[in-house]
C-alpha cells in the first residue's frame, strides 16, 4: 500500500540546544523566484511546516509571502535560512537583510552556507551569529558543508557547538564518516539533495523496494534516511509529489533493505566540493 498522510506525522528531531526541527521539511534550491510563493503555500496546505531556504537562492521573499497568506501560526513553521559565501565578513547585515526579506521577527535556523576556507572568514561569521543567537533572532544555528577540518577549526574558535550540519546525503552519496562524526559532536545531520536531485530514483535496489512496499521510488529514498535520524528536506515543484514525499513518514525498511540502499554508496557528489567551493555570489 502506498503510505498515507495521517495528519501531524512527521517526526521532529530534537536539537543540542532543545529546539525541535520537523525532520522532513520541503526544499527551495532551485525554485525560480516568481514560482517561489505558489510552490511553498502548495507545501504548507500539503503539510509541511518546515521551509530551508538561503540568501543565495534569491527567493526569500516568496517564502515569506507564502507563510504570511498561510495563515499559520508562526511558531507553528520551523524556517531555516543561510549566510551568503560573499557575506561572511558582514554577516550582521547579511542576517538582518534574510529576514527582512523573509518578512520574520526571527529565524529558526541560520546556517553557515559553505565554510570557503581559502576566504578564512567562517570563524568570524560564526561569531556574528552566536551574538544574534544570544539577542533570540535565530532559535538555533549551524553550518552546511563543513567537511571534518571545517568542524575543527570552528569548534577550537567558539562557544556555541553549530546545531545542524546540512550537508550532500544520498544512497549513491553518503558521507558516512561526516555524518558520524557530526552527530558524535552533537550536530544533527540534514541532508540536501536527498534524493540525488531525482538521480537516485532509478537505482535498481530503489525500485524494486518500491514495487515490493507499493511505494514510490522517492519514498524509500526519504524512509531511509529518515531511519537513520536524518533530516531531510526534499525539493518539488508539483503538488503530487510533495504529497508522496511526505508519505515517506508511514514507511519502515527492514534492517536488510536498510542495508541494500546503503550498498548503493558510489562516492559520487551532485553538488559542489566544500573544500574548494568558493561562488562568492552564493
Ligand atoms: P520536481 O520538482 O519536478 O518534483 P532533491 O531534493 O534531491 O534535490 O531532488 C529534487 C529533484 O527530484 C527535483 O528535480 C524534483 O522534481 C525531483 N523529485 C522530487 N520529489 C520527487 C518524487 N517524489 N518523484 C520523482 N521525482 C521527484
Amino acid at each position: 500500500m502506498m503510505p498515507e498522510i495521517r495528519e501531524n506525522n512527521i517526526p521532529a528531531v530534537t536539537l543540542n540546544n532543545g529546539v525541535q526541527i520537523p525532520q522532513l521539511g520541503f526544499g527551495v534550491f532551485q525554485v525560480p523566484q516568481e514560482e517561489t510563493q505558489r510552490i511553498v503555500e502548495d507545501a504548507l496546505e500539503t503539510g509541511y511546516r518546515h521551509i530551508d531556504t538561503a540568501a543565495a537562492y534569491r527567493n526569500e521573499a516568496g517564502v515569506g509571502a507564502a507563510i504570511a497568506a498561510s495563515g499559520i501560526p508562526r511558531e507553528d513553521i520551523f524556517v531555516t535560512t543561510k549566510l551568503r559565501n560573499g557575506e561572511q565578513g558582514t554577516a550582521h547585515a547579511a542576517f538582518q537583510n534574510s529576514r527582512t526579506a523573509l518578512g520574520l521577527d526571527y529565524v529558526d535556523l541560520y546556517l553557515i552556507h559553505w565554510p570557503v576556507p581559502s576566504q578564512g572568514l567562517f570563524t568570524e561569521a560564526w561569531k556574528t551569529m552566536e551574538k544574534l543567537y544570544a539577542s533570540r533572532e535565530i532559535r538555533a544555528i549551524g553550518v552546511s558543508n563543513f567537511l571534518p577540518d571545517h568542524l575543527d577549526t570552528l569548534l577550537k574558535a567558539s562557544d556555541v557547538v553549530p546545531a545542524v550540519n546540512q550537508i550532500e546525503i544520498h544512497p549513491t552519496f553518503q558521507q558516512q564518516d561526516l555524518a558520524v562524526k557530526s552527530r558524535s559532536l552533537g550536530i544533527a545531520v540534514e541532508a540536501y539533495s536527498p534524493l540525488g536531485q531525482g538521480g537516485d530514483l532509478g537505482a535498481a535496489a530503489v525500485q524494486s523496494l518500491a514495487s515490493r512496499y507499493g511505494a514510490t521510488p522517492a519514498q524509500i529514498v526519504l524512509a531511509w534516511h529518515l531511519a537513520q535520524g536524518t533530516i531531510v528536506i526534499p525539493k518539488s515543484s508539483n503538488l503530487a509529489r510533495m504529497r508522496e514525499n511526505l508519505g515517506a513518514t508511514a514507511l519502515t525498511l527492514t534492517s536488510a533493505e536498510m542495508a541494500e540502499i546503503t550498498a548503493l554508496d558510489s562516492g559520487a557528489r551532485v553538488g559542489a566540493d566544500p573544500a574548494v567551493a568558493a561562488h562568492s555570489q552564493l
